[in-house]
């Protein structure tokens, strides 16, 4: 059916599970089912006298009336169909513990025990816990770091490439596009690449549900033919937070084997609510994703054009210059480079929150990333630009006391990541004397926020150097298990 066929338009207009649901909730039925709150009567009164009562009516259990999450015949089914429909694909999952739950399902779809996965090293922190359930190898990519622009990339295609001629037992790639910041890769010539050897294509798509909506933005890797890519519905459109989407369209994997991993990793108590608000983020995005967006992209660039031209002090990097080091941008989303008001993107973001009434969703040593999403407005990003105008009269003229690097990262894998944290062999070694050991704990410091060991790769000597180094500086190292990091746990052989 086409896109614009007058009975494709008048389908995505329908939203079966939110229907349902409203359907449900006016008939004040007698609840014998869980939740206890029993539409809402048992909440706490000072929450519900700030919420209203009506909203728990939604708040239901499995029931015929409005279908089952884990074997859908009715309106769920209807509006998962609705979803593929819409983004063009064969089938569509709704997700109620976010993308980190559709990360995970994705390298259990994909992959065999035993199987290796090329992936990048700064992806998210879900991508380790699907390698370490999946049981597979990975074949780690080592990010690209641009020290002007304070930046980490994707994978790029020649990246791909030179993995995939190194591993050609490779069985699937995977990839996320776009990164926290907007950047999206080259999405299409990598899944041709990939097709074209036979090789599954893994897409996690957490910042891209709205890419699809918009002829001004970067091309989704749903249209680029990724076989498994996973949306976070909830970042950008306005699905409630953890409703995400896995999308299949793949001839190498088999969706029967998909259904039943992603019914493996749910809860059995979805919350209805994210449930409709998918239905309706979706219709919304159908139906006014060209104009909502291109009023964002406005107040975006707006934003973006005014920082660049009269704040001196800070900057924002722009579609063109992502386009010259060959990627692109979603243009909704503004990261802002701070490195020369003397302060941290964290102080930024602090002072944002306590003096300016704005709360940013990242922030790094460098950069300040504001998400826009279906609800901005023009007046939000002025303000913000005022904020920003304001606190670089106070800071400015600071040098950057902190580079942006890691060290080599494409390490031996040893052991898979699953045999070691699975196995209750480890010792805890000091920094120095772990050279050479194989590693059985994940550390990540933040920054930059990309795992520096992870369980079963030999530790090399310029990793524990970098991680002393860290540790001096006083960064927080995400999994350590001490207040400094003096030691690190390792595979006992
Ligand atoms: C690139 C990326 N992937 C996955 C996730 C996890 O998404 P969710 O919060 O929907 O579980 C995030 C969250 O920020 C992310 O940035």
């Amino acid at each position: 059916m086409k896109k614009t066929s007058k009975s494709f338009m008048a389908k995505q207009l329908r939203t079966p599970l939110y229907d349902a649901l409203l359907a449900h909730a006016k008939r004040n039925v007698i609840s014998f089912h869980c939740p206890g709150h029993k539409n809402g009567r048992g909440i706490d009164k000072g929450l519900k006298d700030y919420t209203g009562e009506e909203v728990y009516k939604f708040d239901v259990t499995v029931f015929d009336e409005v279908d089952s999450l884990h074997d859908p015949v009715g309106s769920i089914k209807k509006a998962q169909e609705l979803m593929a429909q819409a983004y063009g694909v064969k089938h569509s999952f709704f997700l109620v513990n976010g993308t980190s739950v559709g990360n995970i399902a994705m390298f259990l779809a994909a992959c065999n025990s035993g199987d290796s996965v090329i992936v990048s090293r700064s992806s998210h922190k879900s991508i380790m816990a699907g390698i370490i359930m999946s049981g597979v190898w990975p074949i780690w990519i080592q990010p690209k770091i641009d020290q002007n622009l304070d930046l980490i990339f994707n994978s790029t295609y020649d990246q791909i490439k030179d993995a995939l001629d190194k591993y050609p037992e490779a069985k699937a790639v995977f990839v996320t596009s776009p990164t926290y910041n907007g950047v999206v890769t080259e999405l299409s010539k990598i899944v041709d690449l990939c097709h074209r050897r036979g090789k599954i294509v893994l897409v996690d798509e957490a910042h891209g549900a709205h890419l699809l909506f918009n002829k001004r933005l970067p091309e989704s890797a749903v249209t680029a033919g990724a076989d498994l890519c996973v949306q976070s519905t909830h970042k950008i459109l306005s699905a409630m937070s953890q409703g995400s989407v896995l999308h299949f369209n793949s001839s190498l994997i088999d969706c029967i084997r998909v259904k039943k991993i992603v019914s493996m990793l749910q809860t059995t108590s979805p919350n209805y609510l994210i449930l409709a608000s998918l239905d309706l983020a979706r219709r919304q995005a159908f139906l006014y994703g060209e104009k909502n967006f291109n009023r964002v992209i406005e107040a975006a660039e707006e934003g973006r054009s005014y920082i660049n031209n009269n704040i001196n002090s800070m900057k924002c990097f722009t579609r063109k210059e992502m386009q010259k080091l060959g990627f692109d941008l979603d243009i909704t989303k503004l990261t802002v480079n701070v490195t020369k008001t003397g302060l941290s993107g964290y102080e930024i973001e602090s002072i944002l929150a306590k003096e300016y009434n704005i709360q940013l969703d990242y922030a790094d040593l460098f950069n300040l990333v504001a998400i826009m999403g279906e609800g901005s407005i023009k007046s939000d990003v002025e303000t913000f630009v005022n904020g920003l105008e304001d606190i670089n009269k106070k800071y400015h003229g600071g040098q950057k006391n902190w580079i942006l690097k890691i060290p080599s990262l494409a390490t031996e894998m040893v052991m898979r990541p699953r045999e070691v944290f699975l196995s209750g062999d480890t010792k805890k070694l000091g920094l120095k004397k772990a050279v050479g050991h194989i590693a059985a704990q994940t550390l990540t410091p933040y920054p930059p926020g990309i795992p520096i060991v992870i369980p079963g790769e030999r530790i090399t000597k310029e990793i524990c150097d970098y991680l002393i180094d860290m540790s001096a500086k006083d960064i927080r190292i995400s999994g350590q298990e001490t207040e400094m990091l003096k030691t690190v746990k390792v595979f006992t052989n």
